[in-house]
């Protein structure tokens, strides 16, 4: 986030802080139980946000070096991406040209080529297929015609966005919205990528995007957890296209309001939470001198509190969502991250556009 839009940022945190208030949405907002339940929704999102895309997949620190190489599932299409040699990210459907299998698995780094497990052809890092062994038998299908089956990917910002679909654009600035002034300003093509946890849990996917979209619940769900660290109930709102972002202030942010205003750098003082369309939750938090221990803290401080106080309450309210108690759950005016995130997705099925506008 630029210096002047912190300034800003700040002074609207100060404001809420000093009345005890938070940004408000006009109404309070009903979101259908079936938004969370119906199967049909269901499809339609995983076909338009997670089969069609973009969907951003990771940081370029995932992938720094040539012949650094990474998978991905968890769209349920089978992608690999690769650094090639000229630098550029290439990016492919994980499925050998001969029979089909996966011809790489997990992530590595110095690759030259993939070899497939399962008859050992083998493909360049750009996809071409280099040999297939006993090259007679399949003389007749030019070499040509069994390079991997390429996906679009664009990277910018220090971001990987890919599609999961061949033959599809990707506008990232477009999928932003406005919300690439800060992603620039951050320098993430400077990171260094520390860790990646898997968690699997049974409930919708949006119920993992709401866990972060309000601070309402902390004094409560997380009084020990978060509750000392973050101001509850308290958040900046800025919608940018389908994005959002949020500002929750840190109880340290006091400080800051005693140093001169041409000082101010938020990101000590906040946790800045981001949507990124359609399931990106992005956290911005300041780094300090102890960097590891420090992330190791965080990583562990977020882990305990999602999977022992978030997540077990999330398949709770799933399986109440089945119980037929309500045909809606309420979105308080003190909620406008969650209403946005709702109306967006909303907006997007009944555009059948994935992407942001
Ligand atoms: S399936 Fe890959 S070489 Fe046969
Ligand atoms: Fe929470």
């Amino acid at each position: 986030m630029l210096a002047q839009e912190q300034r800003e940022q700040a002074r609207k945190l100060f404001a809420f802080l000093d009345t005890q208030t938070t940004a408000v949405a006009d109404t309070v907002y009903r979101n259908e139980v079936t938004d969370y339940t119906c199967r049909k929704q269901f499809a339609c999102e995983r076909e338009l946000f997670f089969r069609r895309g973009p969907l951003f997949v990771g940081l370029s620190c995932l992938l720094p070096r040539a012949g650094d190489y990474m998978t991905h599932d968890y769209a349920g299409v089978p992608m690999l991406l690769v650094r090639h040699e000229d630098g550029n990210l290439r990016a492919f459907l994980n499925v050998c040209r001969h029979r089909g299998a996966r011809v790489a698995d997990g992530s590595g780094q110095g690759v030259k080529r993939f070899l497939c497990p399962y008859h050992a052809w083998s493909y360049a890092t750009d996809g071409r297929l280099i040999a297939r062994p006993d090259e007679r038998s399949f003389a007749e299908i030019d070499r040509a015609n069994c390079s991997l089956r390429e996906l679009p990917v664009a990277e910018k910002y220090g971001m990987i966005y890919v599609s999961p679909a061949p033959d599809t654009g990707i506008d990232v600035d477009a999928m932003l919205s406005g919300a690439q002034h800060d992603m620039a300003a951050y320098s993430l093509d400077a990171y260094h990528h520390y860790e990646t946890r898997v968690l699997r849990q049974k409930i919708n996917w949006k119920i993992v995007v709401d866990t972060f979209l309000e601070t309402y619940h902390l004094q409560f769900l997380h009084r020990k957890t978060v509750d000392p660290i973050l101001h509850s109930n308290t958040t900046t709102f800025d919608a940018f296209g389908r994005n959002l972002r949020m500002i929750a202030a840190r109880r340290t942010i006091g400080e800051l309001r005693a140093l001169p205003e041409a000082e101010w750098n938020l990101i000590p003082y906040t946790a800045i939470i981001y949507v990124l369309f359609p399931n990106t939750v992005f956290i911005m938090q300041a780094e300090t001198d102890s960097a590891r221990r420090h992330w190791d803290r965080n990583m562990a401080l977020l882990l305990a509190t999602v999977e022992s106080e978030d997540f077990p309450l999330s398949e709770g309210i799933q399986r109440g969502f089945y119980s037929g108690a309500q045909d809606a759950i309420l979105f308080g005016r003190n909620e406008p991250s969650l209403q946005h995130f709702h109306k967006s997705v909303k907006a997007a099925l009944a555009e059948g556009n994935g992407a942001a506008s």
